[in-house]
């Protein structure tokens, strides 16, 4: 048998309906504040990546998907979704379209991690870029706009954790500090920081390995070495969020792993789910514009990973199940089966999620099949019921039956009152 690859995932129904219910609820928001879609390729040229990413990065290094094409050109697919986007907004020079760019995406990204619980090698994506300010208002609203999508899709266990990790002119000497702090205590900390401390000292601030913890504790913070300008970007952008009356928590130690983030940056987290526990990632990048080779653009955005937002929905209780049929139509014989053909349609025309039972079968198997697929209501349709032009509708919650004329099973669906037999 051949099956998915590992780190892969089918999402199947009904768990596929509440996937559609977080995307339709995420565009709707994301329109509101005024986001427009964007759909980039899936492959891209390495470069982008490398550049963009960041050479050093966990997922330039170890985790794309790298393939030469036929011509020896290096393509990847995509592992986020930011560079992507920047490109295409420096490809068709959108800034000429207007002062601000508001970009939205949803699709999958590819990532060789080590699949287990929320981490995939195909995982799936909602992200959001703003292009062209580097208001810290900007910032503050696109915070309110997630904690207004978490709240509207029931998610309310959630954490928002905010750090500024300075710029091109005060990191340098941060990172300086952190070096010499790092060479001292080398011999303590795991491989993969012994090797950061050289490539990528900032990668050893979110290690996760217990016995770098108290390594990681002692060393210099950054807020310590922020110049003014950021320093007074960041307290703007968290006066923002409290007077939006939004909680977060200052977490020093907030790196992301991404190289091209400059100022804020910001994860929420959700206690819910495990080891992989952060929803939503994002930040300031003011400088990947240009790194691409395009005009100087600032820039901020985020992505949330859907699997981990479904994770956290499926073990909530408020979690709204896929709508199983309003209707389910069983046609007792040849020439009912024609009539429930045209019913189904008609009533779907008007809005009624009808189930047609193309089997010929009993009347209760028939009952046996629509009690199973959980449908609210079925229509019987026998010979007599044909003859008369009254056909019997059942409610499978409480069984109670009512004869209703083709007219009125709309309205009869919709609860309006007609007289009401027990069955
Ligand atoms: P990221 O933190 O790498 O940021 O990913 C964002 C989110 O994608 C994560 O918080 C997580 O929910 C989800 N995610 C990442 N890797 C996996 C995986 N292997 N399996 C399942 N879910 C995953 C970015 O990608 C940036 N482009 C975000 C951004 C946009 N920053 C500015 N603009």
């Amino acid at each position: 048998m051949i099956k998915a690859i590992k780190g892969t995932r089918d999402i199947l129904p009904p768990e596929s309906a509440l996937w559609s219910r977080v995307e339709n609820t995420a565009r709707e928001i994301l329109a509101l504040y005024g986001f427009a879609e964007i759909r980039t390729p899936v492959f891209e040229s390495t470069e982008l990546f490398a550049r963009g990413v960041g050479e050093d990065t966990d997922i330039v290094s170890k985790e794309m998907y790298t393939f030469e094409d036929r011509d020896e050109q290096s393509l990847t697919l995509r592992p986020e979704g930011t560079a992507p986007a920047v490109r295409a907004y420096i490809e068709h020079q959108l800034q000429q379209e207007s002062s601000i760019a508001k970009l939205y995406y949803l699709g999958p990204m590819f990532r060789r991690e080590r699949p287990q619980k929320g981490r995939y090698r195909q995982f799936h994506q909602i992200g959001a870029e703003v292009l062209g300010s580097d208001n810290p208002a900007i910032e503050a609203e696109v915070l309110e706009m997630l904690q207004f999508f978490l709240k509207q899709i029931g998610i309310e266990d959630q954490t928002l954790l905010v750090n500024s990790i300075g710029c091109p002119v005060c990191r340098p000497r941060f990172l300086e500090e952190l070096k010499r702090a790092l060479a001292e205590k080398k011999v303590q900390l795991c491989l993969d920081c012994q090797r950061r401390s050289e490539t990528n000292p900032l990668r050893v601030l979110d290690c996760k390995v217990e016995s770098c913890q108290p390594v990681i504790d002692s060393l210099p913070k950054i807020s310590e070495f922020l110049d003014e300008a950021c320093r007074a970007h960041f307290d703007k952008f968290l006066g923002y969020l409290t007077s939006r009356q939004i909680p977060f928590t200052v977490v020093p130690r907030l790196v992301r792993g991404l190289d091209y983030y400059t100022r804020t940056t910001f994860e929420i987290t959700s206690g819910v789910l495990g080891a992989q526990n952060t929803l939503i990632g994002g930040g300031r990048y003011d400088g990947l514009a240009e790194a691409l080779g395009g005009p100087p653009t600032k820039g901020f955005g985020f992505a949330l990973g859907l699997e981990r937002i479904l994770l956290v929905l499926q073990q909530s209780e408020k979690q709204v199940a896929a709508g199983p049929a309003q209707l389910f139509l069983a046609p007792l014989g040849e020439a009912a089966f024609e009539k429930a053909t045209l019913l189904a349609r008609d009533l779907r025309q008007q809005g009624i999620r009808c189930l047609l039972d193309f089997e010929a079968r009993s009347l209760k198997s028939a009952m046996r099949l629509a009690n199973k697929l959980q449908a609210q209501y079925v229509l019987i349709l026998g010979e007599t019921e044909l003859q008369t032009g009254r056909y019997l509708l059942k409610r499978m919650t409480d069984g109670t039956q009512r004869e209703v004329r083709e007219v009125e099973i709309p309205a009869a669906l919709r609860g309006v009152a007609v007289p009401v037999s027990q069955g």
